[in-house]
C-alpha cells in the first residue's frame, strides 16, 4: 500500500473521503459535498443517523450531482481528543471500509479546535491505513478476485503536504518493520524453521545492518549450551543471528541490545504440549520477530541510535536426541541449570543470548522479547504484555511509548521471594518454579543472566498473535514490539540531528 499526499482539492472521480467530528459536524470538504449532494450528508446529521464519532462511517454509492463513485464520511470523534491512536484507527476503518474500492482521495482538512495541524493528522491517517491493509495470504493459491483487495495506493490531499510527507516518510519504513514481523510470525514451521530465520535476518544487510550468524559448531566452542539442550532433538541446526545497526557513529556509550526468544516451533519437546492448539506455537519465535522488525524499521529509517538485536533460534522437538527431563546443563554463564520440564525452553535459549550479549556488547541496556509463559495469558489476556524489570526508569518510558502507540505493558513484580522459588537441590537453579507466579518465575531465571546491566523482559505471550483484529492490526501476526519499542527509542535514545 503506497500513500501518497498533495495538497488541497476534490478530485471529480474515484472515492473520497471526508471527515466529521463530534459537536463540530462537517469538516469543510464535506461540507462542499453536502451541497453538491442536495444536502444528503447533513441530513444524516441532524437525523441522528450519523454523529460523528470516532471511527463511525456514512457511504453514498455514486452520489448524485457529482461524478464520483463514492464518498465516504468518516467520524473522528470529539476534536479535542484526538491522538495518535485514535487517528491511526480512523486510517485503519478507511481500510476497511474501501479495501474493494479503485481510486482512493482522502481530504483531511483543518479541524476546528482540534490540537493537529491537517498535515499531521494526514500523516497518522496514513500510517493507520497502511497498517492496516497488512495481509498474508501467499499460500491461498484459490483467493477469489473479489475477496483480493483492490487499491493500492491512497491520495491524501491537505494543506502542508510536504510537511505531512515528511512526517509519514519514517512511519513508512517502521510499518515495513512491522509487516516483516507480521511475515515471520505467519509463515508455516515447515517454511520458517532456525536456518531459513536466519536467512531472513540476512536481508537486513542489503539496509547497511551488519549480521553475523553462529552455528551449533561456534556455540558449542562458545559454551551456549542452554540454547543448545532445546535445539538437540531437531532435525534443524539451531542458530543465533546477531544484528549490529550502528547509526549513531561512534559513542563513548554502550549500544542498545534486543534480544529475542526464537523457538520456531514449540512441542514441548519430552515434556510434550497436548495436541490441542499445537499450531499456535509456529509463533513462538515473535520475540525473535520484533527483534528482527525493530532492526529493520530503525536501518530503514536510518535512526540515529546504535542497536545490537541477538535472537536464539531453535527448534523445541521431542526425539531419541532430545533434553530430558532431569538433564543438567552448563549455560554460558558457567551457572548450571536442572531441566525440569523441557517446555520450560524459552529461558534457556534467553539465558544464554542474555548472557552473550552482555559480556560481548556491555549494552546501556537489555530489552528481551518472548513469547515465554501461558501463564502471562492468564494474567493480562490480549490488551497488555508482562513487563519485568531491574529498572524503573526504563519501565516508565516503555509504559509510556506503549500508551501512545496503542501496544501496551504493564509492569509485573520481580523479587527475592520469587527468585528462590527455582533453586534447585542438584543445580544452580531449575527451569520451572510451582504451581503460582509462573510468569514471574520466568522473568526471575532470566534475572539470572543479566548481572547489573538494566533489563527489561516483555512476556508477549498473549500479544504476538491475534484471532481478531484490534485496529490499526489486523487479526493474525501482530507485530506487537516493533512500534512499542521504535517510538520508546526516538524519544529517548536517539541523538539528535
Ligand atoms: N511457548 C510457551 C508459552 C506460550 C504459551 C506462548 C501459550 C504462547 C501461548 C512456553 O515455551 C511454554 O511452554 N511455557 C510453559 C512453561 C511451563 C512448562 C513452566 C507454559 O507456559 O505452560
Ligand atoms: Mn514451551
Ligand atoms: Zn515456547
Amino acid at each position: 500500500m503506497k500513500i501518497a499526499f498533495a495538497g488541497p482539492g476534490l478530485p471529480d472521480n474515484g472515492t473520497v473521503v471526508v471527515f466529521a467530528s463530534l459537536g463540530r459536524g462537517l469538516a469543510p470538504t464535506a461540507k462542499k459535498l453536502d451541497a453538491k449532494t442536495k444536502g444528503v450528508l447533513s441530513k444524516a446529521l441532524s437525523s441522528g443517523q450519523f454523529s460523528g464519532k470516532k471511527a463511525q462511517v456514512l457511504s453514498l454509492i455514486a452520489p448524485r450531482g457529482t461524478k464520483l463513485e463514492q464518498i465516504l464520511l468518516v467520524g473522528l470523534g470529539k476534536p479535542d481528543a484526538l491522538d495518535e491512536l485514535s487517528l491511526a484507527q480512523v486510517g485503519a476503518k478507511i481500510y476497511v471500509e474501501l479495501a474493494h474500492a479503485k481510486t482512493v482521495t482522502v481530504i483531511v482538512d483543518a479541524i476546528e479546535k482540534a490540537k493537529w495541524s491537517p498535515a499531521e493528522m494526514a500523516a497518522e491517517i496514513g500510517n493507520g491505513l497502511r497498517l492496516h491493509s497488512y495481509r498474508f495470504d501467499k499460500y491461498r493459491t484459490k483467493l477469489a478476485k473479489e475477496d483480493k483487495p483492490t487499491f493500492g495506493q491512497v491520495r491524501i490531499l491537505c494543506d502542508g503536504f510536504a510537511k505531512a510527507r515528511t512526517l509519514y516518510a519514517p512511519k513508512d519504513k517502521v510499518a515495513d518493520g512491522v509487516f516483516f514481523t507480521r511475515d515471520l510470525v505467519s509463515e508455516p514451521p515447515n517454511v520458517l524453521y532456525p536456518e531459513t530465520l536466519a536467512q531472513q535476518a540476512q536481508t537486513l544487510k542489503e539496509l547497511g545492518v551488519k549480521v553475523e550468524v553462529l552455528g551449533v559448531a561456534e556455540m558449542k566452542k562458545l559454551g551456549l549450551n542452554a540454547l543448545l539442550g532445546v535445539g538437540q532433538g531437531s532435525a534443524r541446526e539451531s542458530k543465533m543471528a546477531i544484528l549490529q545497526w550502528n547509526g549513531a557513529g561512534k559513542s563513548t556509550e554502550g549500544p542498545l541490545a534486543f534480544i529475542g526468544k526464537g523457538v520456531t516451533f514449540d512441542t514441548g519437546g519430552i515434556s510434550i504440549k497436548p495436541s490441542a492448539g499445537m499450531q499456535d506455537m509456529k509463533w513462538d519465535m515473535g520475540g525473535a520477530g520484533a527483534v528482527l522488525g525493530l532492526m529493520k524499521a530503525l536501518a530503514g529509517r536510518k535512526a540515529r541510535v546504535n542497536a545490537v538485536g541477538a535472537v536464539g533460534l531453535v527448534e523445541n522437538m521431542p526425539d531419541g536426541n532430545a533434553q530430558r527431563p532431569g538433564d543438567i546443563v552448563k549455560s554460558l554463564s558457567g551457572q548450571t541449570i536442572e531441566i525440569q520440564n523441557t517446555d520450560a525452553e524459552g529461558r534457556l535459549v534467553l539465558a544464554d543470548v542474555l548472557w552473550y550479549t552482555k559480556e560481548r556488547f556491555k549494552p546501556r541496556f537489555m530489552i528481551d522479547l518472548a513469547t515465554l509463559t501461558g501463564a502471562i495469558l492468564i494474567a493480562l489476556g490480549h490488551e497488555m504484555a508482562g513487563m519485568f524489570s531491574n529498572d524503573d526508569a526504563l519501565c516508565e518510558q516503555l509504559s509510556k511509548a506503549g500508551n501512545i502507540v496503542g501496544e501496551k505493558v504493564w509492569r509485573m513484580p520481580v523479587s527475592d521471594d520469587y527468585d528462590k522459588i527455582i533453586n534447585s537441590d542438584i543445580a544452580d537453579m531449575k527451569n520451572i518454579g510451582d504451581r503460582g507466579a509462573g510468569s514471574i518465575t520466568a522473568a526471575q531465571f532470566l534475572k539470572r543472566f543479566v548481572g547489573t546491566t538494566p533489563w527489561v523482559h516483555l512476556d508477549i505471550a498473549g500479544m504476538a498473535w491475534s484471532d481478531k483484529a484490534r485496529p490499526p492490526v489486523p487479526k493474525g501476526g501482530t507485530g506487537f514490539g516493533v512500534r512499542l519499542l521504535e517510538r520508546f527509542i526516538a524519544d529517548h535514545y536517539e541523538e539528535k540531528a
